[in-house]
């Protein structure tokens, strides 16, 4: 069985896991993407919907969702671009990640909860790894030794024209979070190509969504996934 969703394949394969997958014991979805895709928006959206059909939901993100990460994202997201080295930014998501698996993502998945993670793994390989130069080995070192076995089930990529994401950054008000937004062009269609590598390279758990959509195109291919995935009627 093959299902298209715009121009995202989902192997049978996939399929197959999300039956076998024990609800009670939580679902972890990532949302990623470049700067400007509208990640955050479709978590709201979606959190939303599942707490509407009788999930128990948690929204979070990266780097944050605890008290010790938020601190550290901080240090992240503000300041010079080229403030850190790809390989200290590496090590600060990670030590950013190692709390919020502790104290907030575990808990929840434990508690049986859906946690709805706004960004996390996958964005350091593409910021840190492909774009930034930091070296692979460090990367998947951490990933073992930090997430262990928390990875994702399931991963939506948001894909869209870098120019297109930036020029929606630039209209809105984040405050002063606007660090990785301020690196050169190249990085950002580096980014690009790097997420789309990822769902390519890991299709049981990714599905790319085209987010040049409308919000609620978006939206709606994101709940037919959903729906399939967690048998809700
Ligand atoms: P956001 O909350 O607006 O998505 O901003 C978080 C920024 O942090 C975004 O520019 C991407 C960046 N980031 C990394 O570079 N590496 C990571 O591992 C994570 C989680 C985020």
């Amino acid at each position: 069985m093959e299902q298209s969703f715009g121009y995202c394949n989902v192997s049978s394969f996939w399929w197959l896991t999300m039956f076998d997958k024990n609800v009670a014991q939580g679902v972890f979805i990532t949302f990623e993407g470049g700067e400007g895709a509208g990640k955050s928006t479709q978590v709201k959206i979606l959190a939303n919907q599942l707490e509407e059909h009788g999930f128990k939901v948690l929204q979070t993100r990266e780097p944050g969702g605890s008290l010790g990460a938020e601190d550290i994202r901080e240090l992240l997201v503000t300041g010079a671009p080229d403030r850190w080295s790809a390989s200290t930014e590496t090590l600060l998501n990670f030590a950013a990640r190692d709390d919020h698996l502790r104290t907030t993502i575990r808990p929840a998945l434990q508690s049986g909860s859906v946690v709805i993670c706004d960004r996390f793994m996958d964005s350091t390989r593409a910021y840190q790894g492909s774009a930034g130069g930091a070296q692979k080995d460090l990367i998947e070192h951490l990933e073992h030794s930090i997430i262990g076995t928390t990875v994702p089930d399931l991963t939506f990529i948001f894909d869209i024209d870098p120019d297109i994401g930036l020029s929606r950054t630039k209209s809105r008000n984040h405050g002063n979070e606007d660090r990785f937004e301020n690196k050169p062009e190249s990085f950002h269609q580096t980014l690009r190509q790097a997420f789309l590598d990822i769902a390519n390279n890991e299709p049981e758990r990714c599905v790319v969504i085209d987010a040049s959509k409308s919000q609620s195109d978006v939206a709606s291919s994101i709940w037919t996934i959903i729906e399939n995935r967690l048998r809700i009627k």
